[in-house]
């Protein structure tokens, strides 16, 4: 790659592009997520997440089980979107 480009590759992932501002948590996890458990399994009361640090790491776990590979902002969209939906844990 020459220099010119290689320029333009660095703008373009510092700008952030318009692919990654499109991310939408709850169409991920609907299209993504359901495939092992549904939505009910972050609303059972006997849930095993206690706080936020849990719920990332259970994210991750997931995210890596089916090799969707998520960016770190994503991941953190992912739990922001389950957090206020269900779990409401305190920063
Ligand atoms: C390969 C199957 C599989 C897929 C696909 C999957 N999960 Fe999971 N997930 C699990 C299993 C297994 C558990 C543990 C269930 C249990 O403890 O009974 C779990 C549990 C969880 C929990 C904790 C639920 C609780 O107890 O509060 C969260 C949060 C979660 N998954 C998020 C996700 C997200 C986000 C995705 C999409 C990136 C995802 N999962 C996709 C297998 C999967």
């Amino acid at each position: 790659m020459n220099p010119l480009s290689l320029s333009l590759l660095a703008a373009a992932l510092l700008a952030g592009g318009p692919v990654l501002a499109d991310f939408d948590p709850a169409r991920f996890i609907k299209e993504k997520c359901s495939g092992c458990h549904d939505e009910r399994v972050y609303a059972r009361p006997d849930h095993r997440m206690q706080n936020l640090q849990q719920l990332e790491a259970q994210v991750r776990r997931c995210d890596a089980n089916i090799n969707t590979r998520l960016f770190d902002e994503d991941i953190a969209a992912v739990v922001k979107y389950l957090n206020d939906t269900h779990y409401h844990f305190d920063k």
